[in-house]
Protein backbone atom coordinates (compact mmCIF):
# COMPACT_ATOMS: atom_id res chain seq x y z
CA UNK A 1 0.00 0.00 0.00
CA UNK A 2 1.45 2.96 -0.76
CA UNK A 3 2.25 5.69 2.15
CA UNK A 4 1.87 9.66 2.51
CA UNK A 5 3.61 12.51 1.52
CA UNK A 6 2.80 15.75 4.07
CA UNK A 7 4.13 19.09 2.47
CA UNK A 8 5.03 20.80 5.38
CA UNK A 9 6.04 24.59 6.32
CA UNK A 10 8.94 25.08 8.63
CA UNK A 11 8.36 28.68 9.78
CA UNK A 12 10.87 31.07 9.28
CA UNK A 13 13.38 29.50 10.99
CA UNK A 14 12.88 29.76 14.71
CA UNK A 15 11.88 26.19 16.23
CA UNK A 16 9.51 27.27 18.55
CA UNK A 17 7.47 28.60 15.09
CA UNK A 18 6.55 25.26 14.32
CA UNK A 19 3.09 24.36 14.14
CA UNK A 20 1.65 21.71 16.27
CA UNK A 21 0.74 19.47 13.14
CA UNK A 22 3.75 20.22 11.86
CA UNK A 23 6.09 18.89 14.83
CA UNK A 24 3.83 15.48 14.92
CA UNK A 25 4.34 14.65 11.35
CA UNK A 26 8.14 15.60 11.82
CA UNK A 27 8.09 12.98 14.84
CA UNK A 28 5.89 10.35 12.54
CA UNK A 29 8.46 10.42 9.53
CA UNK A 30 10.62 7.50 8.00
CA UNK A 31 11.97 10.25 5.64
CA UNK A 32 12.58 13.84 5.82
CA UNK A 33 13.29 15.64 2.25
CA UNK A 34 14.32 18.69 3.64
CA UNK A 35 15.51 22.41 2.13
CA UNK A 36 18.03 24.77 3.08
CA UNK A 37 15.90 27.41 4.61
CA UNK A 38 14.21 25.83 7.93
CA UNK A 39 16.77 27.50 10.15
CA UNK A 40 16.70 25.73 13.74
CA UNK A 41 14.28 23.55 12.70
CA UNK A 42 16.93 21.56 11.49
CA UNK A 43 17.81 20.72 14.73
CA UNK A 44 14.67 19.22 15.70
CA UNK A 45 15.35 16.63 12.59
CA UNK A 46 18.16 15.38 14.14
CA UNK A 47 16.11 14.35 17.34
CA UNK A 48 14.33 11.83 14.54
CA UNK A 49 14.14 8.47 13.72
CA UNK A 50 13.49 9.45 10.27
CA UNK A 51 16.38 9.03 7.19
CA UNK A 52 17.35 12.84 6.22
CA UNK A 53 17.96 13.93 2.92
CA UNK A 54 19.12 17.49 2.29
CA UNK A 55 17.17 18.56 -1.04
CA UNK A 56 18.18 22.25 -0.16
CA UNK A 57 18.45 24.41 -3.91
CA UNK A 58 20.06 27.73 -3.48
CA UNK A 59 20.92 29.74 -6.34
CA UNK A 60 23.90 28.76 -7.57
CA UNK A 61 24.33 25.49 -6.01
CA UNK A 62 21.17 23.58 -7.07
CA UNK A 63 21.71 19.98 -5.38
CA UNK A 64 18.69 18.24 -6.54
CA UNK A 65 16.16 19.38 -9.65
CA UNK A 66 12.30 19.25 -9.14
CA UNK A 67 11.69 16.45 -11.29
CA UNK A 68 14.33 14.20 -8.87
CA UNK A 69 12.30 15.49 -5.71
CA UNK A 70 9.36 14.76 -7.26
CA UNK A 71 10.19 11.25 -8.15
CA UNK A 72 11.74 10.40 -5.02
CA UNK A 73 8.38 11.67 -3.03
CA UNK A 74 6.90 9.27 -5.07
CA UNK A 75 9.58 6.44 -4.85
CA UNK A 76 9.36 6.35 -1.18
CA UNK A 77 5.50 6.86 -0.86
CA UNK A 78 5.49 4.05 -3.09
CA UNK A 79 7.13 2.17 -0.86
CA UNK A 80 4.97 2.99 1.94
CA UNK A 81 7.06 5.51 3.88
CA UNK A 82 5.65 8.17 5.56
CA UNK A 83 7.18 11.22 4.09
CA UNK A 84 7.73 14.95 4.99
CA UNK A 85 8.51 17.41 2.54
CA UNK A 86 9.91 20.22 4.70
CA UNK A 87 10.28 23.61 3.24
CA UNK A 88 10.84 26.88 5.09
CA UNK A 89 7.97 29.73 5.16
CA UNK A 90 4.60 27.56 3.83
CA UNK A 91 4.64 25.43 1.34
CA UNK A 92 2.31 27.01 -0.82
CA UNK A 93 4.47 30.60 -0.87
CA UNK A 94 6.62 30.77 -3.75
CA UNK A 95 7.81 27.07 -2.21
CA UNK A 96 6.87 24.89 -5.16
CA UNK A 97 4.77 22.99 -2.69
CA UNK A 98 1.93 23.30 -5.12
CA UNK A 99 3.77 21.84 -7.84
CA UNK A 100 4.49 19.21 -5.62
CA UNK A 101 0.58 18.45 -4.75
CA UNK A 102 -0.06 18.85 -8.58
CA UNK A 103 2.38 15.54 -9.20
CA UNK A 104 1.02 13.69 -6.16
CA UNK A 105 -2.60 14.25 -7.27
CA UNK A 106 -1.79 13.34 -10.68
CA UNK A 107 0.24 9.72 -9.57
CA UNK A 108 -2.78 9.03 -6.81
CA UNK A 109 -0.19 9.64 -4.10
CA UNK A 110 -2.36 10.78 -0.75
CA UNK A 111 -1.02 13.61 0.62
CA UNK A 112 -1.66 16.49 3.26
CA UNK A 113 -1.18 19.91 3.25
CA UNK A 114 0.47 21.09 6.57
CA UNK A 115 0.83 25.06 6.91
CA UNK A 116 3.35 27.20 8.34
CA UNK A 117 4.38 30.72 9.08
CA UNK A 118 5.69 32.33 5.73
CA UNK A 119 8.85 34.74 5.95
CA UNK A 120 7.10 36.70 3.76
CA UNK A 121 4.84 38.24 7.14
CA UNK A 122 6.84 36.66 9.89
CA UNK A 123 10.18 38.57 8.65
CA UNK A 124 8.70 41.81 8.44
CA UNK A 125 6.86 41.58 12.11
CA UNK A 126 9.42 40.73 13.28
CA UNK A 127 11.14 43.67 12.72
CA UNK A 128 8.93 45.90 13.87
CA UNK A 129 6.82 46.35 10.35
CA UNK A 130 3.14 45.19 10.15
CA UNK A 131 2.32 44.56 6.59
CA UNK A 132 -0.78 46.48 7.25
CA UNK A 133 -2.09 49.63 9.02
CA UNK A 134 -4.91 51.36 8.69
CA UNK A 135 -3.08 54.75 8.79
CA UNK A 136 -0.99 53.16 5.43
CA UNK A 137 -1.47 51.30 2.10
CA UNK A 138 -4.97 49.29 2.08
CA UNK A 139 -3.65 46.92 -0.31
CA UNK A 140 -1.22 43.94 0.17
CA UNK A 141 1.25 42.33 -2.47
CA UNK A 142 3.71 39.75 -2.52
CA UNK A 143 5.64 39.55 -5.52
CA UNK A 144 8.61 37.00 -6.54
CA UNK A 145 11.79 38.88 -7.57
CA UNK A 146 12.77 36.08 -9.70
CA UNK A 147 10.07 36.67 -12.07
CA UNK A 148 10.83 37.75 -15.71
CA UNK A 149 9.95 41.20 -16.70
CA UNK A 150 7.01 40.95 -18.98
CA UNK A 151 4.69 38.24 -16.72
CA UNK A 152 4.80 40.90 -13.66
CA UNK A 153 2.62 44.42 -14.75
CA UNK A 154 4.90 47.13 -13.69
CA UNK A 155 2.59 50.00 -14.09
CA UNK A 156 0.04 48.42 -12.05
CA UNK A 157 2.36 47.48 -9.01
CA UNK A 158 3.18 51.05 -9.29
CA UNK A 159 0.39 53.00 -9.37
CA UNK A 160 -1.90 50.77 -6.89
CA UNK A 161 -1.65 52.07 -3.15
CA UNK A 162 -0.28 48.56 -1.95
CA UNK A 163 2.46 47.48 0.05
CA UNK A 164 5.08 45.34 -2.08
CA UNK A 165 6.60 42.01 -0.50
CA UNK A 166 9.33 40.54 -2.72
CA UNK A 167 10.66 37.28 -2.05
CA UNK A 168 13.72 36.38 -3.94
CA UNK A 169 14.87 40.00 -4.75
CA UNK A 170 18.25 40.63 -3.58
CA UNK A 171 19.73 40.03 -6.83
CA UNK A 172 17.14 42.35 -8.94
CA UNK A 173 16.71 44.84 -6.08
CA UNK A 174 18.14 47.43 -8.75
CA UNK A 175 16.06 46.09 -11.35
CA UNK A 176 12.67 45.91 -9.31
CA UNK A 177 13.17 49.57 -7.52
CA UNK A 178 13.81 51.23 -11.30
CA UNK A 179 10.59 49.62 -12.60
CA UNK A 180 8.19 50.80 -10.52
CA UNK A 181 10.05 54.22 -10.66
CA UNK A 182 9.76 54.16 -13.97
CA UNK A 183 6.46 53.07 -13.69
CA UNK A 184 5.42 56.02 -11.34
CA UNK A 185 6.56 54.51 -8.04
CA UNK A 186 7.45 57.48 -5.42
CA UNK A 187 11.32 57.14 -5.42
CA UNK A 188 10.89 58.56 -1.85
CA UNK A 189 8.94 55.37 -0.48
CA UNK A 190 10.35 54.20 2.21
CA UNK A 191 12.03 50.72 1.67
CA UNK A 192 13.64 47.75 4.16
CA UNK A 193 15.25 44.94 3.08
CA UNK A 194 15.50 42.11 6.19
CA UNK A 195 18.53 39.82 5.62
CA UNK A 196 18.85 36.30 7.45
CA UNK A 197 15.71 36.77 9.40
CA UNK A 198 14.84 35.10 13.03
CA UNK A 199 18.72 34.34 12.99
CA UNK A 200 21.97 35.63 14.78
CA UNK A 201 23.14 37.16 11.61
CA UNK A 202 19.38 39.20 11.42
CA UNK A 203 20.72 42.36 9.79
CA UNK A 204 17.73 45.13 8.45
CA UNK A 205 18.92 48.04 5.69
CA UNK A 206 16.47 50.74 5.26
CA UNK A 207 16.62 52.77 2.42
CA UNK A 208 13.67 54.86 -0.40
CA UNK A 209 13.10 53.24 -3.85
CA UNK A 210 15.77 55.37 -5.24
CA UNK A 211 18.95 54.51 -3.06
CA UNK A 212 18.13 51.49 -1.31
CA UNK A 213 19.75 49.31 -3.84
CA UNK A 214 22.64 51.21 -3.36
CA UNK A 215 22.81 50.58 0.33
CA UNK A 216 22.31 47.17 -0.02
CA UNK A 217 25.48 47.03 -2.10
CA UNK A 218 27.71 48.87 0.43
CA UNK A 219 26.46 46.56 3.03
CA UNK A 220 27.10 43.08 1.06
CA UNK A 221 23.83 42.31 1.65
CA UNK A 222 23.21 38.49 0.95
CA UNK A 223 20.38 35.67 0.90
CA UNK A 224 17.86 35.26 2.47
CA UNK A 225 16.23 38.63 2.15
CA UNK A 226 12.84 39.66 2.61
CA UNK A 227 12.18 43.21 0.85
CA UNK A 228 9.21 45.24 2.09
CA UNK A 229 8.25 48.74 0.27
CA UNK A 230 5.86 51.24 1.16
CA UNK A 231 4.73 53.53 4.01
CA UNK A 232 4.70 50.64 6.91
CA UNK A 233 8.40 50.91 6.75
CA UNK A 234 8.34 53.40 8.75
CA UNK A 235 6.61 51.65 11.81
CA UNK A 236 10.17 49.62 11.98
CA UNK A 237 11.67 49.09 15.53
CA UNK A 238 14.37 52.03 16.53
C1 LIG B 1 11.90 30.02 -2.29
S1 LIG B 1 11.28 31.32 -1.32
C2 LIG B 1 10.41 30.38 -0.13
C3 LIG B 1 9.48 31.17 0.73
C4 LIG B 1 8.84 30.33 1.82
N1 LIG B 1 8.01 29.31 1.24
C5 LIG B 1 8.06 31.16 2.82
O1 LIG B 1 6.83 31.07 2.86
O2 LIG B 1 8.69 31.88 3.59
C6 LIG B 1 12.73 31.83 -0.48
C7 LIG B 1 12.70 33.30 -0.12
O3 LIG B 1 11.99 33.50 1.10
C8 LIG B 1 12.57 34.56 1.82
N2 LIG B 1 13.06 34.05 3.11
C9 LIG B 1 12.88 32.82 3.59
N3 LIG B 1 13.37 32.71 4.82
C10 LIG B 1 13.88 33.92 5.14
C11 LIG B 1 14.52 34.46 6.29
N4 LIG B 1 14.75 33.72 7.37
N5 LIG B 1 14.91 35.76 6.27
C12 LIG B 1 14.69 36.52 5.19
N6 LIG B 1 14.08 36.06 4.08
C13 LIG B 1 13.67 34.79 4.05
C14 LIG B 1 13.67 35.13 0.95
O4 LIG B 1 13.12 36.13 0.14
C15 LIG B 1 14.04 33.91 0.14
O5 LIG B 1 14.71 34.27 -1.05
Amino acid sequence: MNGKVYLVGAGPGSKDLLTLRALEVIKQADVILYDDLIGEVAEILQETKAELISVGKRRGAHKFEQDEINKMLLEYAKAGKTVVRLKGGDPFVFGRGGEEAEFLKKNGVAFEYVPGISSAIAVPGKVGIPLTHRNYDPALIFITGQESKERLNWKALAQLNATIVVLMGLSNIEKICSALIENGKDPETPVAVIEKGFSPDERVVVGKLKDVAEKVKSMSVSPPAVIVIGGVVELKDP
